[in-house]
């Protein structure tokens, strides 16, 4: 099976850069045709994973890019009206996002190399189009304007 294939998992970055309860790693995806930012952070040991988006108010937690844990570095926070989140599960735990949880994203680890696994919901940002090459014999430049009579 192709190493780089959804069902093989798409590559995210090397283990060792995840620390334990450090910054999380961000990358890009789509969410029913939306533009979503995800995130693997390392906790307890254990890959945690989850879309970039509180349950309160669709926007993204971190209060820096990649670093979502309070001050003791127990739950993931909101910085915007402080909800908190269990990492384990993505439960609200206190704050205004009610009985809601952060929406999962699979993960797993090996040979030192995290990957995702893109779902029915979750997918792949597509890759930008590529510019179509001139016609043969078509010109770049611009047309000269006609000189008035
Ligand atoms: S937007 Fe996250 S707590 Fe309000």
């Amino acid at each position: 099976m192709d190493a780089a294939t959804p069902e093989a998992g798409l590559p995210l970055c090397a283990s060792h850069t995840l620390e334990e309860k450090g910054r999380a790693f961000l990358w890009d995806v789509r969410q029913y045709g939306r533009n979503e930012v995800a995130f693997v952070m390392r906790f307890e040991g254990q890959l945690r994973a989850y879309l970039n988006r509180c349950v309160h108010v669709p926007t993204q937690m971190d209060w820096q890019p990649g670093e979502f844990l309070d001050i003791e570095k127990r739950y993931i926070l909101c910085t915007l009206h402080g909800a908190a989140y269990e990492p384990h599960s993505g439960r609200c735990i206190g704050g205004p996002c009610g009985r809601g949880r952060l929406t999962p994203v699979a993960v797993a680890e090996r040979d030192g190399q995290v990957y995702w696994y893109p779902s029915r919901d979750i997918v792949p940002v597509p890759p930008l189009p590529v510019p179509e090459p001139p016609a043969p014999g078509g010109s770049a430049a611009p047309a000269a304007p006609e000189s008035p009579p």
